[in-house]
């Protein structure tokens, strides 16, 4: 079915009132907000599927999240969402349609592609994902020599390397350390060498996850996977069937590497590399926690999914979270968006949105073809709390920019010690006080600082941050967070007419990249192209 396009973004009415209504409030300061409304942190706040957000302490009023609302009717965003989840074509620049959301639907449950009900054959892999998890974790599977498997090498990049790897440490409480993970994606060498030099080849199974099953890293760490395990063991290709196994859409590749297809697990065309955490690349993550908890896992994606589907716009975490993207990037001017988690196993979480967030959104194009004429996703970044504080946060109180900031807390640890999680705590409840109420030049004098110093001292506050108080993390709430932040793109992606599915715009680099690996390795190969790269490329040769 044909998308119909909706009128150029900043010629709507909505992001006119947006822009009209942005003057009134851009000199309002959050203490403003809260003084004159004293149930402000209760009124901009939302409880759902188990995840509270408080979003108060953003530069808005409820005028602001009705216009925004508004936006989001006029951009059709609620059939956009129909349109996703029920399998139309909407990466039209791919021509696929985009059902991640069906990876998480239950065994029951009916998402009709091209006629066709896919729910059987998600089943049917995440079957065979958990079978082939018992025959490792039993002993049953064995290696060349006979030897169980207790190490397991997940080689992928992007998508088929960050959602394992961030999920592998999200829920590394609930793992099984009897199996060591490594995670080899860089084609730099380094990260193979270290990734398997105390790895005993007899007990080491590689998977190799690759959607296309092309990608030059991917592949090229491939072999080289092949090359060690088949020296060290001194055995010949039939050892690959027992130490290798394949994750990807691409039987025909998969077959030439020399694994076997029985050993592969299969996705589909309209399953996003970013988007594919919850597919059969997520096979380390299956075999880290277990066949069950990766369902409960699913099962926390697909409840977000249903709250975002179902919920009214004003009530929707996803909706929100991505209408304040919006709301930041497009009328403040912000050009960052910082994710900070106060739980150390949400350390790659940052990392992970990145490419979430900035392969789907950093866009300049619309649909139609148009060049945008405002701003598109927010560069995304963060590091985990408290760390972040004792670096970076210096800029965020009392740089030039504005930064709006998600921070992500837990009510309880995992590893409750002492009073570690209050401290814990209580920096992440600072941080978004400091940072929306500031310290006035008055308070600052009033502690007794002298007037050279004072200006120095002083926090102008009114810097905006959500805040996310969950429970505790469980495979659950971690599928969640990820639908969560998945949809809250697709939300700002809805808005700026731009296509998230698709990233065209790492072609270019990966195209040149190729055509340069033979002129480093020739001596004198002519070289065309600027003078700069050209002379990169000879001292290169003359240093090697
Ligand atoms: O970086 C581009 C990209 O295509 C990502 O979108 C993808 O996640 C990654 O490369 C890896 O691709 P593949 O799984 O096909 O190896």
């Amino acid at each position: 079915m044909a998308t119909t396009m909706p009128q150029s973004l900043t010629a709507q009415d909505a992001w006119k009132n947006l822009n009209a209504h942005y003057e009134q409030i851009k000199s309002k300061h959050l203490r403003e907000l809260f003084a004159a409304d004293p149930q402000r942190g209760q009124t901009f706040s939302l409880e759902a599927v188990g995840l509270y957000l408080d979003y108060s302490k953003n530069r808005i009023d409820a005028e602001t999240v009705s216009l925004l609302v508004k936006l989001a009717e006029a951009a059709g965003l609620k059939e956009r969402i129909e349109a996703m989840m029920t399998g139309e074509k909407i990466n039209t620049t791919e021509d696929r349609a985009v059902l991640h959301t069906a990876l998480r639907a239950p065994r029951d449950a009916t998402v009709q592609f091209e006629g066709q009900n896919v729910v059987p054959d998600v089943h049917a892999v995440l079957d065979k994902m958990s079978a082939f998890c018992d025959s490792i974790t039993s002993g049953q599977w064995t290696g060349h020599t006979g030897a169980p498997i207790r190490n397991i090498v997940n080689v992928g990049i992007g998508g088929s390397d960050l959602g394992p790897v961030m999920a592998y440490e999200a829920l590394r409480h609930y793992s099984n350390r009897d199996l060591t993970l490594r995670f080899v994606s860089n084609v730099d060498g380094t990260d193979f060498a270290e990734a398997t030099r105390d790895l005993d080849p007899a007990e080491t199974l590689f998977i190799i996850a690759s959607k296309t099953f092309t990608t030059q890293e991917t592949m090229t760490n491939a072999h080289t996977a092949r090359t060690w395990l088949l020296e060290k063991l001194g055995a010949d290709d039939s050892a690959v069937a027992k130490h290798f196994v394949a994750l990807s859409t691409n039987a025909e590749q998969v077959a030439a590497f020399g694994i076997d297809t029985d050993n592969m697990f299969g996705f589909w065309d309209w399953v996003g590399g970013r988007y594919s955490m919850d597919s059969a690349i997520g096979l380390s993550t299956m075999l880290a926690i277990g066949p069950d908890q990766f369902r409960e896992m699913l099962g926390g994606f697909h409840e977000m999914d249903q709250h975002y589907r179902t919920a009214p716009l004003e009530a929707n975490l996803p909706v929100l979270l991505g209408l304040l993207t919006v709301w930041y990037t497009d009328f403040f001017g912000s050009q960052t968006t910082a994710v900070l988690p106060y739980d150390q196993y949400l350390n790659r979480f940052p990392a992970y949105l990145q490419q979430l967030t900035m392969e789907s959104n950093g866009k300049s194009v619309t649909l139609a073809g148009d060049r945008v004429d405002y701003d598109t996703s927010p560069i995304y970044w963060g590091e985990p709390g408290t760390n972040g504080q004792h670096s970076f946060y210096q800029l965020i109180h009392q740089g030039t920019h504005l930064i709006p900031c998600d921070f992500i807390a837990f009510a309880k640890s995992l590893n409750p010690i002492g009073d570690h999680h209050d401290k814990l705590s209580a920096n992440v409840f600072a941080q978004g006080e400091a940072l929306a109420m500031g310290k006035t030049r008055e308070e600052v004098l009033a502690e007794g600082t002298s007037e050279e110093l004072a200006q120095h001292r002083v926090f102008e506050g009114n810097r905006p941050s959500n805040t996310l108080l969950i429970d505790s993390l469980t495979p659950a709430v971690l599928g969640k967070l990820v639908a969560l932040y998945e949809h809250s793109v697709f939300t700002q992606g809805v808005i700026w007419q731009v296509n998230p599915f698709d990233q065209w715009g790492v072609e270019l680099g990966k195209v040149l990249a190729k055509k340069i690996v033979p002129e480093l390795q020739s001596a004198d190969a002519p070289l065309d192209h600027d003078s700069s790269t050209n002379t990169l490329i000879q001292r290169y040769r003359s240093l090697k």
